[in-house]
């Protein structure tokens, strides 16, 4: 037998409904911020990962689905979606459009070669929004305040919203030069990746899931000293607005994400439940990065953004015992005694269909009582039960299954009564 792939899933009609309703949900939420949807390839050109997301980072070092096509061009399923959006920003020159700061969103699959565990898959869904063209902290504290809002209207409550700064670049250079200096006299005692890292990108020796636990890695520098006053005001500024919106958050001066394009705010939204016992706990990253676009040969904006992933917005919905008003149910169930009823009910579901009525019937020759059966798991709010004689008087018994009481009215009057 062929067995699905490791680290994706099936998503069961069951399932799905709870999918469908959080989808929905996501898109009313963006309607309110004013966000709007785009569409990007599933793959992209593997050059835009490595330059855009970072050439040492662990998802384009050790996770990125690569192939190349008949073309012999080098594609690679995308492992996140800030990349492809600001590719498709730059390439549709959306700074020229007077709307600005350009608010978008996206939902979609994503791809890497992980670990699989609970809450962590190799093919997963990420919604994620990115507003390019505002360096404004009030942008970035619409971003977090979207982030609580989607959480909070599913009813999580054990949330920790967790912030950080990694400033501008040139912060960011004071920073690593310290941490050169930190890590080189230990460096022989780090995993390969590390060592090669050193001199390349150190931060994301910090970020190292090997090295994680290693003395040198908890008192390294932080980055938080290193700030210049420019950056030091801005994230004053974001966190001045999170208190006025009275959104609490914790600070983490060793967050610095896995993706190589972060710059000023960062920030993960975690599960804060005591009794989960999972190893997977956060819900949600993003934040700003000024310089992406002009990397990815764009001009100079700069934009922010999150993503997170609705397995993991699932996961946390299943530890808080929340369920979802996913319940489906049909308008009317069709029983049918005989061939003739049977081509009747045909006939009749067709135009109740047509007229935007839920309704369904027996296929598999059922006895009346399998029928009222079906009806019932099928959450038939209605039952008529179609016979010879029904046909012949024109007349039928319309059942409502919720308060046992029946209805008597015209069987060729039943499409009008169902709109009414
Ligand atoms: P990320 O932290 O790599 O950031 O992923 C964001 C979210 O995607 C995670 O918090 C988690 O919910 C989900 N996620 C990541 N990997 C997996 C996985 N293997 N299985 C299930 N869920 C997963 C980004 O991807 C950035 N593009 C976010 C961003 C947008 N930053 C700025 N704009």
């Amino acid at each position: 037998m062929i067995k699905i792939p490791r680290g994706t899933q099936d998503i069961l009609p069951e399932d799905s409904a709870k999918w469908r309703y959080i989808e929905n949900k996501l898109d009313g939420l963006m309607e309110l911020y004013n966000y709007k949807e785009i569409h990007t390839p599933i793959f992209e050109s593997t050059e835009l990962f490595a330059r855009g997301v970072g050439n040492s980072t662990d998802v384009v070092q050790k996770e990125m689905y690569t192939f190349k096509d008949k073309g012999e061009r080098s594609l690679t399923l995308r492992p996140e979606g800030t990349a492809s959006v600001v590719r498709s920003y730059i390439e549709h020159k959306m700074q020229g459009n007077p709307n600005q700061p350009v608010k978008l969103y996206y939902n979609g699959p994503m791809f890497r070669y992980e670990r699989k565990q609970k809450g962590r898959y190799r093919q997963f869904n990420q919604f994620g929004v990115e507003a390019i063209g505002a360096e404004n902290p009030s942008m970035d504290a619409e971003v977090l305040a979207m982030v609580m809002h989607i959480y909070e209207s599913f009813g999580l409550k054990h949330l920790k919203l967790v912030i950080n700064s990694i400033g501008d670049s040139e912060s960011r250079k004071e920073y690593n030069d310290a941490l050169v200096k930190h890590f080189e006299p230990v460096i022989d005692t780090f995993c390969s990746d590390c060592q090669s890292r050193l001199h390349t990108n150190p931060m994301r020796i910090l970020d190292c899931k090997v090295d994680k636990d290693k003395e040198a890695v908890k008192n390294a520098p932080r980055i938080t000293d290193y700030l210049n006053d420019e950056s030091k005001t801005y994230y004053e500024e974001v966190k001045k607005h999170l208190d006025v919106l009275n959104i609490s958050y914790v600070e983490d001066p060793n967050l610095v994400r896995g993706l190589d394009y972060y710059t000023h705010t960062a920030f993960e939204l975690m599960m804060d439940n005591p009794n989960y016992d999972g190893a997977i706990t956060t819900l949600c990253g993003g934040g700003r990065y000024n310089g992406l676009l002009q990397l990815l040969g764009g001009p100079e904006e700069t934009g922010i953004g999150f993503a997170l992933s609705i397995e993991r917005l699932l996961l946390a919905l299943e530890e808080e015992s929340i369920s979802l008003d996913v319940e489906e149910e049909l308008d009317l169930f069709i029983v049918t005694m005989g061939q003739e009823a049977d081509n009747y009910a045909v006939k009749l579901l067709n135009k109740l269909r047509k007229n935007n009525i839920k309704a369904d019937k027996d296929y598999l020759n059922r006895k009346i009582k399998g029928q009222m059966k079906q009806a019932d798991r099928l959450n038939a709010n209605y039952t008529i039960v179609i016979g010879d004689q029904e046909l012949e008087n024109n007349a039928i018994n319309v059942k409502d299954m919720v308060t046992g009481e029946s209805e008597k009215i015209q069987l060729d009057q039943l499409v009008n009564y169902f709109i009414k």
